[in-house]
């Protein structure tokens, strides 16, 4: 055996160059630092948002890394769109090789009170969304010799918080959607890994980033000592859809600062 076919790790395992990336809710947040991360990595990176403008500033910070973007404008909440993304973004690129269901909501609230028409609402984007687009990719990805996906999913998909009463139970589906495709695509060359965040600060958790009192106890309960940023979750997802984790399925990296440790 020659010591190259022995050496399984190497940096340029984790180049993504010749890639196309398809992330959903890419225009600001952890999608943005998802983004940027997989451009640094080579990508070629689709961006879906519902914006134009905001869209088209994050592909423009994907050419200052020195590779090409491009965006497809697309609500999540339309069922058409939803069921078009796939193929508009293979009409685009021409091919797609990674999928990162990145996109989510939440609506806080305690549970013996929590509205049926919003728990329905987070529960389709958040859970039943990334099934539908997983569920195209990965038909893309069969027919045309492998594709990885990475779902974001959340600490709250191991460990349940008071008032998350929708979130937690789709972020829950999430890693259960990963484990099951895992089981069923693995064979046919679709790995389905996830990525669980900690607390980051983005709006979606503005509620607590606006006070010195919600920051303290934000860092209080996270061993790193720092409150996690959107630049912190891309690392794991270019990990996860690179050649590098060519034997990883099923997974999911907890990237939270250590508080799930606690
Ligand atoms: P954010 O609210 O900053 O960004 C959400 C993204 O989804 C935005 O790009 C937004 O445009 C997009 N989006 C929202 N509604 C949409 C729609 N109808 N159609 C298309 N796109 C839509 O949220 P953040 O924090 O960046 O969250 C990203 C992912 O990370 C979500 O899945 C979230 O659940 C997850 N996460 C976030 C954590 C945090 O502490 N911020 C912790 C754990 C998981």
């Amino acid at each position: 055996m020659s010591v190259d076919s022995e050496i399984q790790y190497a940096p340029a395992r984790l180049d993504l160059a010749g890639k196309v990336a398809l992330v959903t809710g890419g225009t600001r947040g952890i999608g943005r630092g998802i983004v940027l991360a997989m451009a640094a990595a080579g990508a070629k990176v689709i961006v879906s948002g519902r914006d134009r403008s905001n869209a088209e500033d994050v592909v423009a910070a994907t050419r200052k890394v020195g590779t090409e973007g491009d965006l497809v404008v697309c609500d999540l909440f339309d069922d058409d769109a939803v069921d078009t993304l796939i193929s508009d973004t293979v009409a685009l690129a021409g091919k797609l090789d990674i999928l990162v269901n990145n996109a989510g909501i939440d609506a806080d609230g305690p549970m013996i009170d929590y509205d049926l028409e919003t728990w329905r609402r987070v529960i389709r984007f958040d859970l039943e969304v990334p099934m539908r687009l997983s569920q195209q990719a990965a038909r893309h990805f069969v027919a045309n010799g492998g594709g990885s996906i990475v779902n974001i999913a959340s600490v709250l998909s191991q460990v349940a918080v008071a008032e998350a009463g929708a979130y937690t139970p789709a972020k829950h589906g999430v890693l259960g959607l990963t484990r099951t495709m895992a089981l069923e695509l693995g064979k046919q060359g679709v790995r389905v890994n996830c990525v669980a965040p900690g607390l980051i600060q983005t709006d979606m958790t503005n509620n607590l980033w606006g006070s010195e009192a919600g920051m303290a106890y934000a860092r209080d309960r996270i061993p790193c000592g720092r409150i996690g940023q959107p630049r912190d979750i891309g690392g794991a997802v270019v990990f996860l859809a690179s050649e590098a984790a060519d034997f990883i399925h099923g997974q999911v990296i907890v990237v939270d600062g250590g508080s799930l440790a606690t």
